[in-house]
């Protein structure tokens, strides 16, 4: 180590051996982060830095040493904010944070949500009238009495009426939780645009008891075609469009005589038990048959209530539940498990999105 002689002096040996220590110092570090760069720029280049403090040294450098001392101090600050300027284009231009993300490591698995059973199935049947040119239709879950019932040829103290008991809401009788989607329909057919080829899917609601088999709500998905010269032959053509292309080309149908108030013929049709081919299970309870649907051709009375002539129109309509097929084609045995909200049950139809 120098002994030297004078104090200046002494102090400039302090300072020159301090440069090149910096200097070393920023030579070998590698900084690729955007803290630690302002970091450097506060310690180094800041106005309270060190390059500030170095340079307000140089009045106590004698006065034939300042050449020297300035020009190693230049060079210093040269060195100090080109690295400076290095680092920060690097990091602007993202290959800092790039280089701080480890891109071989796998990556964070994040749970995946899935489809309800019933919008799966629900979808499913979209889909197949969609290819017919059915347009899906939407109304209120809470109803007036016009729409749910009487413009559906079910007048007050009509019996049948009875068979879909209704929840009604206790501030005003009139309003109701509607008991099928069809609704919907009469909603469409008051706007009077014809032809209308609509698709009604939706939560229905009748109070009934709740058991595996039964709820008090479920889904519907009911259609409706009205035109010039709409016949029951193009109603059975549809539904057995829809059935195959639902289950497959071996699939049968038969129609059975019923009876809605809002159609006229009316009728109801079963599918071959998809279950056991006819060989007789609980699903068909032995007889190779499931009911699947109602349908009919609307109720000239029902055209007539919206406005539309029934001497010129005429039209079919068919309702489905959701639930029943997808608990068929799923293999679900109680109905409840739809609205329990389970993860568990939930969680098992992911891989069928
Ligand atoms: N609305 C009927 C129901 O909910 C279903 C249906 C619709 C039947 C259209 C015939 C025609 O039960």
């Amino acid at each position: 180590m120098n002994i030297c002689p004078f104090a200046y002096l002494c102090r400039m040996e302090q300072l020159l051996q301090q440069i090149n220590q910096y200097t070393e110092e920023i030579k070998s570090l590698n900084i690729n982060d955007a803290a630690s760069l302002e970091t450097y720029r506060i310690r180094f280049i800041g106005t309270k830095g060190i390059l500030k403090n170095l340079f307000t040294e140089i009045k106590n450098v004698p006065p034939e040493k300042k050449k020297e001392f300035g020009l190693l101090l230049n060079e210093f600050k040269q060195l100090a904010e080109a690295r400076y300027e290095e680092w920060k284009s690097t990091l602007d231009n993202g290959a800092g944070a790039a280089s701080q993300i480890d891109i071989t490591l796998p990556g964070d698995t994040l749970p995946l949500g899935s489809r309800h059973p019933i919008s799966m199935m629900k979808n499913r049947i979209i889909e197949i009238f969609q290819r017919l040119g059915f347009a899906v239709a939407e109304g209120p879950e809470i109803e007036d009495d016009w729409h749910n019932f009487t413009a559906l040829n079910l007048p007050e103290h009509h019996p049948a009426r009875d068979m879909q008991d209704t929840f009604y809401i206790q501030q005003n009788p009139d309003w109701l939780l509607r008991t099928h989607t069809s609704n919907i329909q009469i909603r469409h057919m008051e706007k009077g645009k014809l032809p209308l080829r609509i698709i009604c899917p939706g939560r229905v609601y009748r109070n009934e008891t709740i058991s595996a088999r039964s709820h008090c709500f479920f889904h519907q998905l009911e259609g409706l075609y009205i035109d010039e010269n709409v016949s029951f032959a193009d109603l059975k053509q549809t539904l057995y469009y829809f059935v195959q292309e639902m289950y497959g080309g071996d699939i049968r149908i038969r129609f059975r005589p019923s009876y809605f108030p809002f159609t006229e013929p009316s009728a109801e049709m079963d599918i071959n038990c998809q279950i056991c081919h006819g060989k007789g299970c609980n699903v068909c309870k032995y007889s190779g048959w499931v009911e699947i649907l109602g349908c009919g051709m609307v109720h000239p009375k029902v055209l007539e209530n919206c406005g539309i002539d029934s001497n010129k129109y005429t039209g079919f309509a068919f309702g489905m539940g959701i639930e029943r097929p997808a608990m068929l084609k799923y293999g679900i045995n109680d109905i409840r498990l739809f609205s329990e909200n389970d993860v568990r049950f939930l969680k098992q139809f992911i891989s069928a999105i």
